[in-house]
Order: C-alpha cells, then sequence, then structure tokens
C-alpha cells in the first residue's frame, strides 16, 4: 500500500503553472529498435525564454521535438508544460497547455486568405461545439477576426491580411505561421530551424518578430544550425550528442566546452 506524503507546508497560492518552468524534461529515454536516440536527458526552459537545443547531425534534436509534441510515446522520463505533466496526453490534446510546434512543413492553407488561416487557428481555442460548428468566417467584425488583425499589424504583417497564404514569400509564410500558433494559444513553441530556407533579410524580419514574441512572454525552444541567429535570440543552449546533454549554458562558454568542441570535430557544423 502506498501512502501519500503529508506535508507541513500550507498549499501555495498560486497555482503550479503560475511558478513552474515553461518546459521541464527529465529523465528522458527513448530508443528505436534498439538505437538509444534520447538517454537519460533533462532540462528546463524558464518562462519567457529562448533556450537553443544545438548538436550534430542525428543528436537527437528532432526526436525531443516529436517526444515533446507527442508524436511519439517516451520509454522513460517525464515532460511537463507549464507545470502540467504531458508525459501521456494524446498529441492533439497538447496544444491547450500552451506547446506547440510550428515549421516542420508550414501547416497553413495555401488556398485560404492570412486572416482565414488565422481563424483556422484560433478554432483550436474554441471549448464548444457550437464554438466549433459557427462559421466565422462568415461574421463581419467577429471578435477573433479583430484579434487576428490586430495581431498581424502588431507583427507588421497586417498589409498580408487578405492575400492569399499560397503566393506569399516563404519567410512571410513563416511569420504567419507564428502568429496563427500563438493566436492559437501557443505559450511554449518549438522551432526546428526557422532560419533554413530564409534570405538574410527575411532572417533577420524573423528574428526581429521571434524578439518581440519573447518580449512578450513567449517561451522558445529552438533548433537551428544558424549559429549567429541562436546567438542573437537564445541566451542559453543545451548541447546533445548521441542524445545525451552533453553542455548547457550561454553559447559562448558552451563553444569552448572540451566535450563541445570533440561532438563537432569531423562534421561540417560548427557550435
Ligand atoms: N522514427 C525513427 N525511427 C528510427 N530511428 C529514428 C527515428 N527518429 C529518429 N531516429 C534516430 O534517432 C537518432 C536521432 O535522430 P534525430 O532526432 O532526427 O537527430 P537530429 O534531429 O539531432 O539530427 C538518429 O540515430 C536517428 O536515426
Ligand atoms: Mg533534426
Amino acid at each position: 500500500m502506498s501512502m501519500r506524503a503529508i506535508s507541513d507546508t500550507p498549499p501555495a497560492a498560486t497555482s503550479p503553472a503560475a511558478t513552474s518552468p515553461a518546459l521541464a524534461i527529465s529523465g528522458l529515454q527513448k530508443s528505436f529498435a534498439g538505437v538509444r536516440a534520447i538517454r537519460d536527458l533533462s532540462f528546463t526552459v524558464p518562462k519567457g525564454c529562448a533556450t537553443a537545443l544545438i548538436g550534430p547531425n542525428g543528436a537527437g534534436k528532432t526526436t525531443v521535438f516529436n517526444l515533446v509534441s507527442g508524436v511519439y510515446g517516451v520509454d522513460a522520463g517525464t515532460i511537463h508544460v507549464n507545470g502540467v505533466d504531458v508525459t501521456q496526453m494524446p498529441s492533439r490534446r497538447r496544444i491547450r497547455t500552451g506547446v506547440a510546434r510550428s515549421f516542420q512543413n508550414i501547416r497553413l492553407m495555401p488556398h485560404l486568405s492570412v486572416l482565414e488561416n488565422l481563424l483556422v487557428g484560433q478554432h483550436v481555442r474554441a471549448s464548444s461545439l457550437a464554438a466549433l460548428l459557427t462559421p466565422y468566417r462568415l461574421i463581419p467584425n467577429h471578435r477573433w477576426k479583430r484579434e487576428a488583425r490586430a495581431a498581424l499589424a502588431d507583427s507588421g504583417l497586417g498589409r498580408y491580411a487578405d492575400e492569399t497564404v499560397g503566393a506569399l514569400p516563404y519567410g512571410v509564410r513563416k511569420r504567419i505561421d507564428l502568429v496563427r500558433a500563438t493566436l492559437a494559444g501557443a505559450n511554449v513553441l518549438m522551432l526546428d530551424e526557422p532560419a533554413a530556407g530564409l534570405n538574410p533579410s527575411e532572417t533577420n524580419a524573423l528574428r526581429d518578430h521571434l524578439k518581440a514574441l519573447i518580449a512578450s512572454g513567449l517561451t522558445l525552444l529552438v533548433v537551428e544550425h544558424d549559429m549567429h541567429f541562436v546567438d542573437s535570440i537564445c541566451p542559453n543552449v543545451v548541447v546533445l550528442n548521441f542524445g545525451e546533454k552533453i553542455a548547457e549554458g550561454p553559447l559562448s562558454l558552451v563553444r569552448r566546452d572540451a566535450k563541445v568542441r570533440e561532438a563537432y570535430i569531423g562534421t561540417d557544423e560548427e557550435a
């Protein structure tokens, strides 16, 4: 028989979500057909911070995203988002805890307008069946439309509201996907190589957009090979090698670490 420990301390006045980190990964393990892709991995990302997950090809970065988003189940360990244990939660329910993944292959619908795409994202937050069945798209000046237009304007993307998504440049689509994710209620966003495929001016626009979102409280976990980009938005990095955390801290310190340098030797990448 198990007994719950009785604590002397009174329950905290604030909810666990208010005080816990945005993302807490503890003792995570994952193997694929005997290959240990993630080995006893633990790290936390504080609220409103951007952390980069770096490491050579095959280190396990994408697997971490797949475990946090629920694409794969864990072999062992726990994942908490905003204080909520999501380890056993079905993938589709995790967005309600605030975690989302963006950019993998942008999930915007190319034949719809930017505004319509944002409204689809906002439906994720709808709690009732009636809300889900209401054709918001057809209601002029609905609150969600006003919110969506305001979010676009805040991001400097207001002029694209009524344009068809498929006709827009890739860099703009990526930034609209960011707006969509935040309107859908995401406050912990995972980005897999956000700067890949962008030209320098698009990269700068994305970086400024991310900085503004972070300043407004968004938490980011970023996998990115462009170390200038990492350096400009992420105060902290977690370095993986063969599924194991080999270093953690500010990039300037981590890249001088002997284990990190060794991990990157013989690859074309740099830390
Ligand atoms: N679905 C899968 N099936 C089998 N092996 C996988 C799968 N996903 C990832 N792996 C393996 O897990 C390891 C880590 O891969 P991954 O997370 O994609 O690394 P990274 O994103 O750092 O390049 C690699 O050895 C890869 O082959
Ligand atoms: Mg990867």
